[in-house]
Formats: structure tokens, sequence, C-alpha cells
């Protein structure tokens, strides 16, 4: 069960932390690996990584937010190694520029398109460049993730990334709405707070956080590539239109 061979699988920012995480998972599960990231050298050394342990990875800088980017990058891949059928929207965050907790009256609307500019419209510009050709081979899945910013009210700062990581939501929503009938799932992981160390960040700061998650600790990107796994898989075929919260336990609402 739950096996990818034969499979090709496309995960955007896979260069560390939990997109680094779902590529190795999908690797282990047999998929072939397209590991995307706008800086070249993490996705090579994860493609590296992954060959390492045997499995079979290539790496695919690109930047999602560059809309006449993104579809001639993965032509290119798709005509050397083999059709995407698999999709993982996981290039989010702040982007380049990191990302400052900020309330929204407080927030520079300079800086609101940005947050969009990743969480959003590349997921729109990662899944575009994929839906002709899953389309036409009538299979396919997108998995796009999110955040619990995305579903809920938060009083951290969040509300920019979170109006963006909403959007998301909705749009893998509608994909999956439009496209049930070709053989396509869309499904959306609300993820809740992973361990800042995976993504090479100072962990001090969520200690507290971390026990105050019902399990009792942080998310690891494994965690959030099981998942991914399940629902890239052909058992996951009757589930489309959802948004999973993956987070420890932690309140949804
Ligand atoms: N870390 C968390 O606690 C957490 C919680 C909820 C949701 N998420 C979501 O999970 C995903 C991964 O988060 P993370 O913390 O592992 O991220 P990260 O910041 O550690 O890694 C993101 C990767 O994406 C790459 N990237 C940035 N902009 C890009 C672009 N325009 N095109 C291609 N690649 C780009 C970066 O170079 C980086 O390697 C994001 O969508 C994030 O919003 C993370």
């Amino acid at each position: 069960m739950f096996e990818l061979h034969g499979r090709t699988a496309l995960v955007t920012g896979a260069g560390q932390g939990v997109g680094a995480g779902i590529a190795e998972l999908m690797a282990r599960q047999g998929a072939a690996v397209a590991v995307n990231d706008i800086v070249a050298e993490r996705a090579e050394e994860v493609a590296a990584r992954i060959r390492e342990a045997g499995g079979s990875a290539y790496a695919l800088p690109f930047d999602v937010t560059d809309q006449g980017a993104v579809a001639p990058a993965v032509r290119a891949f798709e005509r050397m190694v083999a059709p995407v059928d698999i999709l993982v929207n996981n290039a989010g965050n702040g982007g380049a520029e990191g990302f400052r907790p900020t309330r929204f009256r407080d927030s520079d609307p300079a800086d609101w398109q940005r947050f969009a500019d990743i969480n959003l419209f590349g997921v729109m510009n990662a899944t575009r460049a994929v839906l002709d050709g899953m389309c036409a081979r009538r299979h396919g899945r997108v998995i796009t993730i999110a955040s619990g910013a995305g579903t809920q009210g938060l009083n951290i700062g969040v509300s920019l990334y979170g109006a963006a990581k909403g959007g998301a939501i909705a749009f893998t929503r509608h994909l999956a709405v439009e496209h049930a009938r070709e053989g396509i799932t869309a499904n959306s992981i609300a993820v809740g707070l992973i361990d800042p160390a995976s993504s090479g960040r100072q962990a001090s700061a969520t200690v507290a956080m971390a026990k105050a998650i019902p399990v009792g600790r942080l998310g690891k990107p494994e965690d959030i590539g099981a998942t991914c796994v399940f629902l890239a898989s052909r058992e996951a075929e009757w589930i489309t239109g959802q948004t999973w919260q993956v987070n420890g336990g932690a309140p949804t609402t």
C-alpha cells in the first residue's frame, strides 16, 4: 500500500524544511522526485541526499512566483525525465525577504503582494504547469501545503500570510471539483508548528509552544511527508477537495 513506484513528483520549495521531508518520503515510496527550490544549491543538495539513499531525484531550480519561468522549466524536466503525476505546492512562507510577524494594522502595504505572490500565485503557477498533462493522462495528484493560519484567526501577526494560505486552500478546493472526473485529486494540508531547526532556524522560542501542542512535540517534516505520501497514493483516490489539519492536535477552529 501507498506505493509510488512509477510515479513522478514535483515538490516546490523542497531545498530544506518541510519540502525536503516530503521529497525524501516520496522518493522512499518509489517516486522519482523533481526537487524544486529558488536556491539551486539547496535543490541539488536534497536531490543528492535522496540519490545517496537509493532514491531517484533531480534538482529543478526555478522561482514559483515567476509565471514565465515555471512552465518552461517543468516542460524541460518532463521531456528529459517523465511527466509529473504528483505536484506538492510546498514553496511558501514570506518568500526571499523572510517572515516578520506583524499585525495587519502595522503592516506596510508594500509587503502585502509578496505573501500573495509565493503562497497563492506560486501555487497557481505550478499547478497550471502540470494540469494539462494530468488531464491528458487522466491521473494526477495536487497537494497544497497550507497552514492553520489559512483556516483560523490567530493573534500572532500572520494575517497577510493567512490570507494567502486561505486563498490557496480555496483555490485547491475548486480545482478538486473542476477536475474530479479526470482522475485528479486536489487537497490541502493545514500544517501546524514544525520544528524550526528543520529549516535551520532557532528553535528556542518554540519550546514553550511545543508543550502546548496536545501530542507534546513540534511537527517534523516527515509528519507532513507521510501525509503527502498517502494523499498521493492510489489508495487515496476518493479523497479530494479536503483540507487536512496536521498539527499534533492543536485547536483548529
Ligand atoms: N515551518 C512551519 O512551522 C510551517 C507551519 C505551517 C505551514 N508551513 C508551510 O510549509 C511550507 C514549508 O515551510 P518551511 O518552514 O519548511 O519553509 P522554509 O522557509 O524552511 O523553506 C522553504 C524553501 O522554499 C524555497 N523558496 C522560497 N521562495 C521560493 C520560490 N519563490 N520558488 C521556489 N522555492 C522557493 C526556499 O529557498 C526554501 O528552501 C510553506 O508553504 C509554509 O508556509 C510551515
